[in-house]
């Protein structure tokens, strides 16, 4: 049998992949992060089926649950919030299973920053600001920091940062960023992205402390850099009239001249 891991998305219930709910649609047993994953997309899941909130777990029991299902001859969904790819804890998940001959497969999911940009309405590469997007966090009491992965290195390269679980390390970010970026660089905190109580704070890296709502105290991302601003970039070259393309040769001479879907 086979544990799938599901991304369940940010919050918003309809921010779900086809192929995550029918898994969970399919799977006699779910695990769920409670702590973050939507209690609506266990609706997905078929009746009778036994739901556990991990919440409470420690990674020992959460395995357990996995070996008896697996056992049992029953499929798992584990969902977890936003996407697997980071700060899911699937990898030390998988290394268990992986030591005990239990199969895996992985479904991704719509990430918390993506949500974030959504509700900001804002490209995080814009043309001439900023083209690459830095996810990281700072550090917390349970988890350190290699030791170059701090902020003030990160922001010597001007990329857009979204800053994971450090909401209440606001004011240390500020300080880390503020020398490269400069006290006017834009930041937004986006607070539950997605959920019927999202809450957005915009502001520069001088101001936004004292912007800051009193309430926010976890589940917010912090982005900062020139492209939450949304103004001063280049148009891209991709829709520009004369950029010769494969999708849009210029000329009878251009390289990419009677090239067609099937070519590629
Ligand atoms: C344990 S991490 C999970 C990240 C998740 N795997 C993802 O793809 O976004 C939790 C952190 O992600 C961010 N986060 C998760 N959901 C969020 C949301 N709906 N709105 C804003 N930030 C969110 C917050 O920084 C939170 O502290």
């Amino acid at each position: 049998m086979t544990i799938h891991f599901i991304g369940a998305g940010p919050g918003a219930p309809d921010l779900l992949t086809l192929r995550g709910r029918d898994l969970i649609a399919a799977c006699p047993v779910c695990l769920y992060a409670g702590s973050l994953v939507p209690e609506e997309i266990l609706r997905h899941c078929p009746k009778g089926a036994r739901v556990v909130n991990t919440a409470p777990m420690d990674l020992d029991a959460i395995i357990a649950e996995m070996q008896q299902a697996h056992d049992a001859g029953q499929d798992v969904a584990r969902l977890h919030s936003g996407d697997l790819s980071v700060w899911s804890a699937m990898g030390e998940q998988m290394r268990r299973l992986r030591d005990i001959g239990i199969p895996v497969s992985v479904t991704p999911g719509v990430p918390s920053f993506a949500a974030a940009a959504a509700a900001l309405g804002v490209e995080l590469t814009l043309p001439g600001l900023a083209q690459s997007v830095v996810l990281t966090r700072t550090p917390g009491r349970a988890s350190s920091m290699p030791d170059g992965e701090t902020l003030a290195n990160f922001a010597t390269t001007g990329a857009t940062l979204a800053i994971h679980l450090s909401i209440q390390n606001l004011d240390h970010v500020t300080a880390a960023l503020t020398p490269a970026y400069g006290a006017e660089c834009p930041v937004a905190i986006v607070f539950r992205a997605s959920w019927p109580d999202q809450k957005i704070i915009r502001g520069t890296l001088a101001d936004i402390a004292g912007r800051m709502d009193a309430d926010i105290t976890r589940t917010a991302l912090i982005l900062v850099g020139p492209a939450l601003g949304g103004e001063g970039f280049d148009d891209s070259c991709l829709y520009a009239k004369d950029y010769d393309r494969r999708y849009r040769p210029q000329s009878a001479h251009s390289p990419w001249a009677g090239w067609s879907d099937t070519d590629v």
